[in-house]
């Protein structure tokens, strides 16, 4: 039997880190075209609200060098784009980035958040929602994100979380039976919209997820819940 070099799942499926980010960018090439349609139709629009306010604790400002990584079609790009400061789209996906062209002219460039050719110290703020959950060595990629940015410098993660208590089984419900159903048919990508949702649930939870960018040197490390917990933006520093 194959040995697997370290514990890595897509779906229910145990398999090798290569074949993860295999799938991984295969998932997103497919969805590309009608992402954001099915961001929409998912969250009842409520990711827009998210990735406003996520936007917004970035605090954009003039001058500034900001990362969206894992930055797909824009959505959170477009958000921190003004006329004085420079931001730049960072996926491994061309599909995700080149589709997002029809609503943005921000510079893309297609990278993966374990390997960031960036310069130590160069970044300002680097943002990324909902996509460390697609990483597949999260740790390597948030030693990168320490690197590229400034001292003082601050690191924004927007993704999905443990949800409250009494959420949690109307949630569960309506992760397992509905959402690979809206993908099947208005992605027509079932399989997809089932790793999301798996991958969500394997991902760290609030305070995990603290401890991990507290490990690896952010400070001042906080995080908000957004509705109940089903979503949650985590702020560092690079002191
Ligand atoms: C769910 S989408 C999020 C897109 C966008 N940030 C948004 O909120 O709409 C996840 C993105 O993560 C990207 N991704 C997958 N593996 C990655 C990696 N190793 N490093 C950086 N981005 C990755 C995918 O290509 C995809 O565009």
């Amino acid at each position: 039997m194959k040995k697997l070099d370290i514990d890595q799942t897509f779906g229910n499926q145990q398999v090798d880190s290569q074949e993860r980010e295999k799938r991984i960018r295969s998932v997103f090439n497919k969805v590309a075209s009608r992402y954001d349609l099915m961001n929409d139709a998912m969250s009842f629009g409520v990711h827009r609200w998210w990735k406003y306010k996520f936007a917004k604790l970035a605090k954009p400002q003039a001058g500034q060098i900001i990362v969206d990584l894992a930055g797909g079609t824009g959505d959170v790009a477009i958000k921190m784009d003004t006329a004085d400061n420079t931001v730049l789209i960072i996926d491994p996906s061309l599909a995700m980035m080149q589709a997002g062209k029809k609503r943005h002219n921000i510079e893309c460039l297609a990278m993966k958040g374990e390997q960031l050719a960036l310069a130590d110290n160069s970044v300002d703020t680097l943002t990324i929602a909902f996509g460390i959950r697609n990483v597949t060595q999260m740790n390597k990629a948030l030693e990168e994100i320490f690197r590229v940015l400034k001292p003082n410098g601050r690191m924004l993660c927007l993704e999905f979380s443990k949800p409250q208590w009494w959420l949690k089984p109307f949630y569960d419900l309506y992760s397992f039976y509905v959402i690979p159903r809206l993908g099947a048919w208005i992605a027509r990508q079932p399989e997809a919209y089932t790793y999301l949702i798996e991958s969500i649930r394997r991902f760290p939870d609030q305070e995990e997820m603290k401890a991990k960018m507290e490990a690896i040197g952010f400070t001042e490390v906080s995080y908000q819940n957004q509705s109940f917990g089903i979503a949650c933006i985590h702020i560092g520093t690079k002191k």
